[in-house]
């Protein structure tokens, strides 16, 4: 098979790395891609967005099979236009991706079908959300821009007054451009915050290995939010009794859902929980893998991903059974220092072969590029480092200890990627 990935981050390349191992593939490429991705598939200079190029190039290249990545080009209907010009591709269709595009629409669909989430009101306009907001008085309050905004449209406000200058950022000043033209109003949840990936074929589903994130720059979970400084897998919080809770009352219930709502789902569902006193309750659903989620899941996969995928397209994946290593991995994020408000880009980075021939060590490439020959940095999240370990435990002091191998300028990383494992 010929496979073309779109995207160009260090779940993208952890796609390819599980692509590549695939005894069915004769050729990758990526779009845009990154140094790494560079080194198990061709990289091609076209943009996620660009969907007429990467049909044209899908189409000259005679590409079997296209998986989307990213979230812009599938909420933006990269999908439908693929499959127009009759490639097979992984991913759900717009009408479906809906379901990470727009707050509004994932709250109402878990209202209307009773999927256990956070209490909210919805509003289009300003002056509405600041009439609600005078009446309540229990704070903090969440406050969500409806669309797509980099994983920065979602605001915890501690005090009315932080609500009324949130609503304003969100509606008027627009910081979240178009995505902030309708808010979500969000009652305030407290637990711990799991991850759980799913591949889902419009009626099917199958649960991935359970993951961690840490959104926050700084250790101890202070400082602002980013993209992901940092996963483990699996998240040892994640027991039997919120498995069994999760299959009854939210995963089936959301792919039925969307399929009752003539919008079937095919692709991956990324479900974000939150484990509260009163039992999980879904945070927010992606349309994709986890960025750095990906990195600690798929290396524990051992079905042959591009199987796995072809299943969700063609509608058989109840004959799929996935399996996972019985292990754990950490991935600890190396990026610019000043991620995520500033930071400077293009110095190079030492050390990447010692990765190489190395079992269970992988290094990810977020934000890389090749220049001159050497591999620089492009980007806050410069690269992912994932090991695996018989524990959760192990798979941290490896991880740490291979975070040491890579050297650049203005190296950052979180030192407690993983520490909750501690308290488990
Ligand atoms: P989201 O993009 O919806 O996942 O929100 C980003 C982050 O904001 C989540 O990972 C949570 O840490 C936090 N968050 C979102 N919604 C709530 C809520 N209702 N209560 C508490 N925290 C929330
Ligand atoms: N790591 C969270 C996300 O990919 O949205």
């Amino acid at each position: 098979m010929r496979v073309l990935i779109v995207g160009g981050g260090g779940r993208e390349h952890a796609i390819a790395v599980s692509v590549a191992k695939s005894p069915r593939v004769e050729k990758i490429y990526c779009a845009p891609g990154n140094a790494g991705i560079g080194q198990v598939a061709e990289c091609v200079p076209i943009g996620a967005m660009e969907f007429d190029k990467l049909v044209a190039f899908a189409r000259e290249k005679a590409i079997d099979f296209t998986i989307v990545g990213m979230d812009d080009p599938l909420v933006g209907g990269l999908v439908d236009e693929m499959e127009a010009a009759g490639i097979r591709t992984f991913g759900p269709r717009k009408n479906a991706a809906i379901l990470e595009g727009s707050k509004a629409f994932s709250k109402d669909l878990m209202k209307k079908y009773h999927i256990p989430t956070a209490a909210y009101e919805r509003f289009d306009d300003a002056k509405e959300a600041i009439r609600y907001l005078e009446e309540k008085d229990s704070y903090p309050i969440v406050l969500k821009a409806d669309g797509l905004a980099l994983g920065k449209g979602v605001l915890i406000c501690n005090t009315r007054e932080e609500a009324f200058e949130g609503v304003k950022t969100i509606m008027e000043d627009k910081k979240f451009g178009s995505a902030g033209n309708r808010i979500v109003i969000e009652e305030f949840m407290t637990g711990r915050e799991v991850s759980v990936l799913s591949f889902v074929d419009g009626k099917t589903i199958r649960i991935m290995t359970s993951a961690q994130d840490h959104k926050r720059a700084k250790d101890g979970d202070q400082g602002l939010n980013t993209g992901g400084m940092g996963t483990f897998s699996p998240s040892p919080f994640y027991t039997k009794e919120v498995d069994d809770f999760c299959r009854k009352y939210i995963y089936q219930a959301t792919v039925d859902a969307m399929a009752a709502e003539g919008r079937p789902f095919k692709g991956v569902i990324f479900f974000g929980l939150m484990l509260t006193p009163d039992g999980p309750r879904v945070l927010e659903y992606n349309a994709r893998f986890g960025d750095p989620e990906a990195q600690v899941v798929l290396p524990r996969m051992k079905n042959d991903i591009l199987e796995v995928m072809e299943a969700c397209v063609d509608g058989t994946l109840d004959q799929v059974e996935l399996e996972f290593e019985d292990n754990a991995a950490v991935c600890v994020v190396l990026a610019s220092d000043g991620y995520p408000v500033s930071y400077e880009k293009g110095f190079p980075i030492e050390g990447l072969e010692r990765f190489e021939n190395r079992e269970g060590y992988y290094c990810f490439h977020a934000g890389t590029k090749l220049e001159n020959g050497s591999i620089v940095t492009n980007g806050g999240r410069v690269l992912g480092v994932t090991a695996k370990g018989e524990t959760l435990r192990e798979a941290r002091a490896n991880a740490y200890a291979a975070a040491e191998w890579v050297s650049f300028q203005n190296k950052y990383m979180r030192h407690d990627i993983g520490r909750a494992i501690d308290e488990a």
